[in-house]
């Protein structure tokens, strides 16, 4: 079901047999769970992390395993994402419980752990990829990034993201939850508090750097 990557994407550099032998394990499971569309996605998410990784010096295998395993349990109803939370122990606090769009990520973080073995800055970029957080690394920009500008996105704000993070990974991350942000207060959706407090601290961040530059 995952089509060929773009004749233009980065080639992933060789791996080692065992993370080789991870990712296709996850892809197989992917592919016997995730309809198609879900799968064009992800496959987008990784293509677009491969680049921004290559381009900004992350390491290409972590960026390909949080790219692909950050939607892993969206197959699940929300009932479902909230039970295997719980299931996995995974701690959520008020305003998580308050924002069911945010489980997929803290169960998709805790199965990537548990079933493959994945390292914490790999779970940390997935359970942080739908509010973002504060004290971002770049990998979690990359991912959060990826996801909202990989090339399905519809929306015309995608390309301004992706050239943005390609130039700078924290601009990138800030657009992107500032269009995320506009985004759902023009439907009157509720605001998880942590995409407020990421965005502040990355504002901060980037003025604090402008200053001592
Ligand atoms: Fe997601
Ligand atoms: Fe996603």
């Amino acid at each position: 079901m995952f089509s060929a990557p773009r004749a233009n994407s980065p080639k992933r550099t060789k791996t080692a047999p065992k993370i080789d032998q991870m990712i296709q394990k996850v892809r197989r499971y992917l592919e016997s769970r995730l309809t198609p569309s879900r799968l064009r996605h992800v496959e987008g998410v990784v293509e677009t992390s491969l680049e921004l990784a290559q381009r900004h010096g992350l390491n290409p295998e972590h960026a390909e395993q949080a790219a692909l395993l950050h939607d892993s349990q969206k197959w699940r109803t929300t009932e479902e994402q909230l039970a295997a939370c719980e299931r996995w122990g995974v701690h959520l606090d008020a305003d998580d419980r308050a924002h069911p769009s945010v489980w997929h990520a803290f169960a998709g973080a805790a199965f990537a752990r548990k079933r493959f073995g994945a390292g914490e800055e790999v779970c940390q970029a997935a359970r942080r990829h739908t509010t973002g957080w504060t004290d971002m690394s770049a990998l979690d920009m990359a991912l959060y990034a990826a996801d909202f500008c990989e090339p399905g996105r519809p929306y015309p704000q995608a390309g301004e993201v992706f050239r943005e993070s390609m130039r700078d990974l924290e601009r990138g991350a800030l657009l992107a939850m500032r269009y995320r942000l506009q985004f759902l207060l023009e439907r009157g959706a509720s605001i998880h508090p942590r995409t407020v407090e990421a965005r502040n601290q990355l504002l901060r961040r980037l003025e604090n750097s402008n200053g001592s530059g």
